[in-house]
């Protein structure tokens, strides 16, 4: 009977219930009573010992989760640290989420007991109580929203750095179909994620298994800052009872499913497999549930006789409890194809499904979306990160603002450490940019997600009552590099002396974004697939009126040519693809050029060179997970033979001679202000071969300027990926390389770096194999007598040797530019604000170290300017807008081995309503003179 007070607390259902619960459970009880007082045998036809026990069970079985009824009455959060100090945030702008995240609040938090207690004006009555005990924190005006809320994660599970021992703990391999299995199990309490991912804003995450099964098992809700008891367990946030014991009104649980691609791959199936996979399960568990019902519907009525145990399986528990309705079914699912399947399957199960995740074709099947069982699914994506797999190929960056205006919930989220969860606030910002309501994108990583996670009555939102997870950021959340400046979860300030870097004025207020609505329709129109090719205009002469300022390449790097002050119009009339004049509008036009121009209004905008993109497979691939996309794979002469017909080891890939034009990559590189690429070889070993210049916008190789460069730099890597022989192995192949090159083609092209022709790019992570290029690049220099042109890439570790990188003339291409440590050889990271306050970036600048910016994947070829920006703002004022531009563009080529001084006609790239240092400005144009002629895009 004990129980029975617990379950009053439950939703609406369970007062129906009670009163039937209350007399069948005095009946049963007094059954039980008399027969045992009589010392009788227990009868078969009679109640059971246990049939209080099980009528309460089956009574149960109709409940939903729901918090408890006197859930805000609490007088702690169940998470509270003894110890911790009441905190009151003074002078915040906050965006509380209420009011379909339009309520901003200007005024203080108080935290207590784990909790936030009052928004807004704090009561005179609250500061007198707490007087003695109270931590003050001045937010100084900024803004302050509810923790980050990762609606899907694998951190801890698919833990970082990767080691076998413990980082691959989030795909089980036995089965397509594993209910049974739960990702709190392989949940690593040392992945060095929590803390970079705390700096980032993330105060929760939804941890799920992987998508290598149809049904991959149990995901759960973890809070990211460490505990006194350094458990998994005591991470968990309202984990079900179920799992970790206790009782009391139903919590949700998290199911993972996947379709498509990854499920089918591993299990060797098709799409058809996997669901029929599904639909046996589930019929599996259907069976159990109906055999469930059809037994408490007699035992209820106390109909004991031949009844037997209640019908249960520990396998299938949790695929039952989710046709019971009490699990959150969150569904890895891309295309148009599964997206209908999964629905069919939830209608002829019959249970909701919670969120579909990746969804790369939702936007083109809203109305499919709608047709789910109980509610229309949420959408949980990615912002710009498509087109690895087939599946990703229409992904959209304009998908959430279409989903949106579908009235489908949108959530962004990181797939942790597929994208580091440190920044799932960028992944609103590019959805923001691209036409995702400004209220919507906050909530996309915040409220929306706890909602899905059916934590909304204590996550992802600043209201008295709820969680005590806030962020206080130190400009605007939508602006490009809002950082925190402190991260409270559970009320507990989680960052030590946090490094604070002053963010411009106009980062503060809600950034200006571009118009894309005309793109956004093509985007559907055209099923994901959008033409993309450039138009260039119909007039010889093109004017830009409204520019604010030109910047342009030139030998020293990025210079400014004009700046306008605020409120002087200023003009650039380019003729058949060059730069006529520069200046007022009185003495660049003629009457002559006014008629015969086609005007381009830039609004303020401004002229700068075309970027570089370096480190991805650009123009090499279109699709990663198609080998029939793609050049393919080269031999490495570190392993197995290489073909006889290559000479055995004398041979050298040109990148060029594989390159393959008009990838959708490429192009939207290209209208992103990406207008040129160096690619190297696909290289999973150790050499690579010769890099290739090229313009990202071109059609074929033949295409004037197609080819900027047809070789650029030998590169190799040297390091761990790929499986290659020893480190030390791969630099003696280099050191023979170098010193006693063979007769052959490989030997030619080192001959031509150590005699200081072409560079050697070297793609290296670890401060100690770049300790040892150094040495080697000395004992190479004394042995030939001559300087070695030598770059790194990669390079997460090369911060702690920046005064001997400098010293030893050695470039360095970032990459990536905001660093991660995925594997041991990049774990050393510099962070960056607010975990340090330099980043690795600024340190080697600082040391006079000419920089590039790189990209892992070819995806990210379109958010260069935005990692140019981002880097920018992180060097703290220690680089001015020239010398930014610099690292995207002119520096990239000048460390890879282009010419720059022979490239005398740089391509300009006209962008609209801003420059390349913020999120307002829209590429509208690119200038070639290479091409004589003006792209329109
Ligand atoms: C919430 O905000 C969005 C975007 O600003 C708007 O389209 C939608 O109608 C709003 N919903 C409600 C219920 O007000
Ligand atoms: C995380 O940060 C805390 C201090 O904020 C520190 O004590 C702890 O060692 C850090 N953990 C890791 C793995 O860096
Ligand atoms: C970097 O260059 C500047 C300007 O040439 C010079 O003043 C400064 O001392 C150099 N810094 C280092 C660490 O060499």
């Amino acid at each position: 009977m004990k129980g029975l007070a617990m379950y009053d607390t439950y939703g609406k259902r369970s007062k129906a219930f009670k009163f039937l619960w209350i007399a069948l459970g005095v009946v049963g009880t007094l059954l039980v009573v008399s027969q045992t007082q009589h010392g009788l045998p227990w009868p078969r036809r009679r109640a059971p010992l246990h049939a209080s026990a099980i009528q309460a069970k089956c009574l149960a079985n109709d409940f939903q989760p729901a918090p408890p009824a006197d859930f805000y009455k609490r007088s702690h959060s169940d998470r509270f640290a003894p110890g911790t100090k009441p905190v009151l945030i003074k002078n915040a702008r906050i965006w509380t989420g209420a009011h379909n995240g339009t309520e901003i609040i200007k005024g203080g938090i108080f935290l207590d007991g784990g909790i936030i207690r009052e928004v807004g004006h704090i009561s005179r009555g609250t500061l007198d109580k707490f007087r003695h005990k109270l931590v003050e924190y001045d937010a100084e005006g900024r803004w302050v929203t509810p923790g980050i809320v990762d609606l899907h994660s694998h951190i801890g599970d698919a833990s970082s750095p990767e080691l076998e021992g413990a980082s691959g703990d989030d795909n089980s391999l036995n089965g397509p179909i594993l209910p049974w299995l739960r990702s709190l199990d392989g949940l690593n309490t040392h992945d060095d994620s929590y803390n970079l991912s705390i700096a980032g804003g993330v105060t929760t995450s939804l941890v799920l298994p992987g998508s290598a099964n149809a049904i991959g098992g149990q995901g759960f809700v973890i809070k990211l800052r460490r505990t006194a008891e350094r458990s998994p367990t005591s991470l968990l946030l309202e984990p079900p009872f179920e799992v970790v014991g206790g009782h009391g009104p139903p919590r949700w649980r998290h199911m993972k499913h996947a379709c498509g691609e990854n499920p089918a791959r591993v299990y060797r199936g098709t799409r058809m497999d996997t669901m029929w996979a599904w639909r046996e399960a589930y019929a599996k568990a259907r069976q159990i549930k109906q055999a469930q019902d059809a037994y408490c519907s007699r035992a209820l009525r106390n109909k004991w006789e031949g009844l037997g145990e209640y019908p249960e399986d520990i396998q299938w528990e949790a695929l039952v409890a989710t046709l019971r309705g009490r699990v959150k079914v969150q569904t890895h699912c891309y295309e148009a194809v599964d997206l209908d399947d999964i629905v069919r399957l939830s209608n002829e199960f019959e249970f909701p499904i919670a969120a579909f995740h990746h969804a790369s074709e939702a936007y083109l099947v809203p109305d499919v979306l709608k047709r789910a069982y109980g509610h229309p699914p949420a959408v949980a994506i990615f912002a710009t990160n498509s087109r690895y797999k087939r599946e990703a190929y229409r992904g959209s960056e304009f998908a959430p603002r279409i989903l949106a205006e579908n009235n489908l919930q949108v959530v962004m989220k990181s797939d942790h450490p597929v994208l580091n969860s440190r920044y799932l606030l960028y992944e609103a910002q590019q959805a923001f940019y691209y036409g995702l309501p400004e209220n919507l994108a906050i909530a996309s990583v915040t409220s929306t997600p706890a909602g899905i996670m059916g934590l909304d009555h204590r996550i992802g939102y600043i209201k008295g009552g709820w969680d005590a997870d806030v962020v206080v950021w130190d400009s605007h959340p939508l602006a490009l590099g809002a950082t925190p400046t402190q991260v409270f979860i559970d009320g507990i300030a989680q960052l030590n002396s946090p490094h604070v870097v002053e963010k411009p004025k106009s980062f503060h207020t809600t950034p200006k974004v571009p118009n894309f609505d005309k793109e956004a329709k093509a985007a559907v129109k055209y099923e994901g697939l959008p033409p993309l090719e450039p138009k260039s205009t119909s007039s010889r002469v093109v004017l830009f009126a409204n520019v604010n300022s030109v910047y342009i390449p030139g030998e020293e790097g990025v210079q400014e040519l004009l700046r306008i002050k605020e409120g002087q119009e200023s003009v650039v009339v380019v003729e058949e693809g060059k730069i006529a004049c520069v200046g007022m509008y009185v003495s660049c036009v003629s009457a002559q050029i006014a008629e015969e121009a086609e005007t381009i209004d830039l609004k303020g905008g401004s002229l700068s060179p075309g970027l570089v993109s370096f480190g991805s497979p650009l123009g090499l691939v279109h699709i990663e997970g198609e080998i029939s996309t793609a050049d393919g794979y080269i031999y490495d002469p570190l392993e197995a033979p290489v073909p006889k017909i290559l000479g055995s080891d004398a041979v050298l890939v040109h990148a060029a001679d594989g390159l393959e034009y008009g990838s959708r990559d490429s192009l939207l590189a290209y209208r992103s202000g990406v207008t040129k690429a160096i690619t190297a070889p696909l290289n999973l070993g150790f050499v690579s071969g010769l890099g290739v210049s090229f313009s990202t916008g071109a059609a074929h190789r033949l295409e004037e300027g197609a080819v900027i460069q047809e070789v650029t730099a030998l590169h190799v890597s040297i390091g761990h990926t790929g499986g290659t022989p020893s480190v030390s192995t791969q630099i003696a192949a280099l050191r023979l390389l170098l010193l006693n090159p063979p007769k052959s083609e490989i030997g030619k092209w080192s001959e031509k770096v150590t005699q200081g022709t072409i560079p050697l790019v070297v793609e290296v992570h670890s401060a100690d194999i770049i300790a040892t290029l150094i040495l080697l690049k000395k004992e190479v220099e004394a042995a030939k007598s001559a300087d070695l042109k030598m770059t790194i890439t990669g390079t997460s570790e090369a911060h702690m040797l920046a005064a001997e990188i400098a010293h030893a003339d050695i470039g360095v291409i970032v990459n990536p530019v905001r660093p991660f440590p995925a594997v041991w050889e990049s774990r050393r990271i510099l962070p960056g604000p607010p975990l340090t306050r330099d980043t690795a970036i600024a340190t080697l600048l600082k040391h006079n170290v000419t920089v590039g910016l790189g990209i892992q994947e070819k995806w990210d070829a379109r958010n260069l300017a935005f990692d140019v920006a981002w880097a920018a703002l992180e060097a703290d004022g220690s680089i001015d807008k020239a010398q930014a531009i610099a690292l995207g563009s002119t520096n990239v080529e000048k460390l890879l081995g282009v010419d720059v001084t022979t490239e005398r006609a740089p391509e300009l790239v006209a962008r609209q309503g801003g420059d390349l240092l913020d999120m307002a400005s829209k590429v509208v144009a690119v200038i070639s003179p290479r091409k004589g002629l003006v792209h329109v895009l």
